[in-house]
């Protein structure tokens, strides 16, 4: 049976009391107080495979209680109270009760056919960072809805709220845009993956399906477009995006830093207008990701144009920039941020645009580049930024990265995980675990409570689960797997 702190990420606060365990039996009532019905239908849900449960919204002692309260502030905080007689979960928003049940089911026997007892004690918990994000990159190799809804499944066990879409790049352009229908006909069709891999891209009502299925798990869509580099995709598709209007060959190899929108045209500020306004549009959540990375094919004076013309389009359609950390070589409104990805250990840029006011996104491609080979025996992933083992994406510290960033300045924490070499979501899982974990203990767990062999048991006594749940992952020799 799991102890009341076999948690990942560990809970800020954890008293056990080996006095009070709770056993659900069938029948047992889970009770949705006022505003916690969709939570506690989840949480139902989550508990059939071991034991019937049944959800009441009429108040009374016992069960599994879930209500919201505002004697605890900030929408993710939570705590638990097990107790033999019941179990209290409380928030001030469903969103964290939805934290507090990924926190039970951590505490919840791995299979049927065990007596389904809770530990018992009191957990208080609260995040360190509001955004934990991951991102996969659908351009590469494109994942299908349910791919990637079976996906918002596996990462929301450790508290990840935010799933960023790199929807366009070189090689793929993956979101339907009105208007614009040879994007997806011609860079969504066969042969658009890396090596010439199968078609695929999500129409509007695909998108639409994803963010309403990620926000039932309290999880915002960030879409990125990326641009002005990265847009080999889209200039095959309407060559007039080229500088010279002639056609370029569609590219399914693994280069980068070869095309460019043109900053000099306007035709180009047309289109990108009316892409932002489109995914803005599909788009509930506060952030738009403007790509900006490895603009080798534009001038240093061109970047500069295209961005402060781009900026503002973002804001006008009412979302906040986010943009790799190139970005921060222009002057930033303080409502973007740049996302730091790569290995030196400053960026001046980023460093600029904290002190005009801005947040910041860490993910340095050394520490929570997902698609960076665990050693030299992986077959998955890249190795330019060097091997990422499981220790390696635990012991760091986002408030210890930048000169210049410091705690109250980062946004929170993501890990990308880039597709050139990833065909399935075996492949992509294989390579999110159990890393994804380390970087959401990161971004979630208070600094003081990480400790690298508890975490290394944590996850050893975590494997289980995803061998139930039929998710891969990467036996790291680094852990004593049982
Ligand atoms: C990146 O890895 N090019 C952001």
């Amino acid at each position: 049976m799991p102890q009341l702190d076999d948690v990942i990420p560990v809970p800020a606060e954890v008293r056990p009391d080996r006095a009070a365990d709770f056993t659900i039996n069938p029948g047992t009532r889970i009770r949705a107080g006022s505003g916690a019905e969709q939570v506690a239908e989840y949480l139902a849900t989550v508990l059939q495979p071991l034991v019937p449960v049944s959800v009441t919204s009429s108040p009374g002692d016992g069960g599994i209680a879930l209500e919201l309260t505002d004697e605890i502030s900030g929408d993710e905080a939570y705590d638990i109270d097990i107790a033999t007689r019941g179990v209290v979960l409380r928030a001030a928003a469903p969103a964290g009760l939805f934290a507090a049940v990924q926190t039970l089911r951590q505490l919840l026997p791995i299979s049927a056919g065990d007596p389904v007892t809770l530990p018992g004690g009191r957990i208080a918990d609260r995040p360190r960072f509001p955004y934990r994000g991951v991102m996969l990159d659908v351009a590469r190799h494109f994942f299908t809805v349910d791919e990637v809804k079976s996906y918002i499944d596996a990462i929301v066990a450790f508290k990840i709220n935010y799933l960023h879409l790199h929807l366009t790049d070189d090689q793929g352009w993956r979101l339907e845009i009105p208007g614009w229908s040879r994007l997806t006909e011609v860079s969504g069709a066969a042969g658009t993956g890396v090596d010439g891999a199968g078609p695929g891209f999500y129409t509007r009502d695909h998108f639409a399906e994803l963010v309403d299925y990620a926000a039932s798990r309290f999880v915002t869509i960030v879409p990125e477009i990326d641009m002005p580099g990265h847009v080999n995709a889209a200039q095959v598709a309407y060559p007039s995006l080229t500088a010279d209007g002639a056609p370029v060959p569609q590219r399914t190899d693994r280069e980068v830093g070869y095309s460019s929108l043109v900053a000099g045209a306007e035709s180009t500020y047309a289109f990108v207008e009316d892409v932002i306004r489109e995914v803005a549009e599909l788009t509930p959540g506060p952030f738009l990701h403007i790509g900006g990375d490895e603009a080798q094919a534009t001038s240093a004076e061109d970047y500069r144009i295209f961005m402060t013309r781009v900026l503002p389009l973002v804001g006008k359609y009412g979302k906040r920039a986010i943009g790799w950390h190139e970005m921060a070589s222009v002057d930033l409104p303080d409502t973007a941020v740049p996302q730091f990805w790569r290995v030196e250990e400053a960026d001046e840029g980023t460093a600029r645009a904290v002190s005009a006011g801005c947040q910041v996104i860490i993910s340095p491609a050394d520490r929570s580049y997902l698609d960076m080979k665990y050693d030299p025996s992986t077959s998955l992933g890249l190795d330019w930024a060097g091997f990422v083992e499981v220790d390696r994406a635990y012991n760091w510290d986002p408030a210890d990265r930048l000169p210049g960033v410091p705690e109250q300045a980062i946004l929170g924490v993501e890990a990308p995980l880039w597709s050139e070499s990833l065909r399935s979501m075996a492949d992509v899982q294989t390579m999110t675990f159990p890393r994804l974990p380390a970087i959401a203990e990161i971004g979630w767990s208070r600094r003081a409570n990480r400790d690298w062999e508890s975490f290394r048991r944590r996850l050893a006594a975590y494997a289980p689960r995803w061998t139930a749940a039929g998710v891969a992952f990467h036996p790291s020799p680094q852990i004593d797997w049982p």
